[in-house]
């Protein structure tokens, strides 16, 4: 009898498929990326996001719940300022948007959640950039590093139980350590973005936090060509300290995913980011796609390349289809 082998045989109903499906995704495993703006007075649905909005502190507060309670792992808030200017004052001002709202947060949530923030100047400078310039209009690392780990000590301060630096300099996690450390906020910890490309897939999260960046990152995200280079900062990453280590974009980068899940001793976390949501909502409106299946199989794909963590925007919704299945 031919043939002998039949792989079919396991997959012949949803119950012999359950139990041998190799990968999960629980809602504990997901991130729920948020933006506050700051003087606004009615949460505003992101155009190139549609379900995602910039929220009031209010609105905020309700959202992050309605999160915990759905069973997500994590929230990583986003600040968008009402003013900028060319050092991103906005961010080490412990009165600044983000500060402000993670003391919200970690107010109404104590310890009921993971709270991160981004740790990041581009949201708060008036040129877009993720770091202060050099009289010649060049990204200075070590100036930013400076300012990099004073914002981390004030959102330590205001209760983030994780810093995301998601800049791309160089030592910069080594720098927060430090800066953390004296500052005596030993126990807070740092998801370092260390694979970070210069993709094109992030243009809905610059109309979400409304950047003011003209031209590219292309001097400090990584070129989408090099794969070797990412292990090179996973490793530089490790060796400053990094409590977990994440890629970002994701479905593009699973390659990276799998490389950078061989060699880091910590969780990986990778970024399902804006361009990723956008493309499937947008087919998913014209009918073209099945959306819920469409997000759970990527959410999978991500899983099963090795992250530990997915931060996405569906993780609320795909927390209840989760529950549910
Ligand atoms: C930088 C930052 C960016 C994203 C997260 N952190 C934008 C960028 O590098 O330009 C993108 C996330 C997304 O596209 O969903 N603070």
């Amino acid at each position: 009898m031919f043939p002998a082998h039949r792989p079919r045989r396991l997959r012949t109903t949803p119950a012999m498929r359950r139990l041998v499906g190799e990968t999960t995704v629980r809602p504990r495993q997901l991130i729920l990326p948020v933006f506050v703006k700051e003087g606004l007075d009615s949460p505003a649905e992101i155009q190139s996001m549609p379900g995602v909005f910039q929220h009031t502190r209010e609105s905020l507060r309700k959202a992050a719940v309605e999160a915990v309670q759905a069973g997500v792992g994590g929230i990583m808030l986003f600040g968008v300022p009402a003013e900028r200017d060319a050092v991103g004052s906005g961010a080490t001002d412990p009165d600044g948007i983000l500060n402000t709202a993670l003391r919200d947060l970690r107010h109404e949530l104590g310890d009921s959640t993971v709270l991160m923030s981004d740790c990041c100047l581009d949201e708060f400078t008036d040129h877009g950039h993720c770091g202060v310039l050099t009289p010649e209009g060049a990204v200075d690392n070590d100036a930013t590093l400076e300012v990099y780990g004073e914002m981390a000590v004030a959102q330590a301060e205001a209760g983030a139980h994780v810093v995301g630096p998601s800049g791309m300099m160089d030592g910069q996690i080594g720098f927060i350590r430090s800066a953390l450390d004296e500052a005596g906020h030993t126990d807070t910890g740092i998801l370092a973005y260390s694979a970070k490309y210069a993709s094109a897939l992030y243009g809905p999260f610059r109309d979400a936090v409304e950047s003011q960046l003209q031209g590219d990152r292309k001097t400090y995200q990584q070129d989408p060509a090099n794969a070797r280079e990412a292990l090179r900062e996973v490793t530089l990453d490790l060796a400053e300290g990094a409590d977990m280590v994440m890629v970002k974009p994701a479905l593009p980068y699973l390659d990276i995913v799998k490389a950078v899940a061989e060699i880091a001793d910590v969780p990986v976390a990778a970024y399902q980011i804006s361009g990723e949501y956008a493309m499937v909502e947008a087919a998913a409106r014209n009918g073209w796609i099945d959306r819920e299946r469409t997000v759970l199989e990527m959410l999978t794909s991500i899983r099963r390349a090795g992250a530990d963590i997915v931060l996405t925007y569906w993780a609320v919704e795909a927390a209840g289809w989760l529950d549910r299945g």
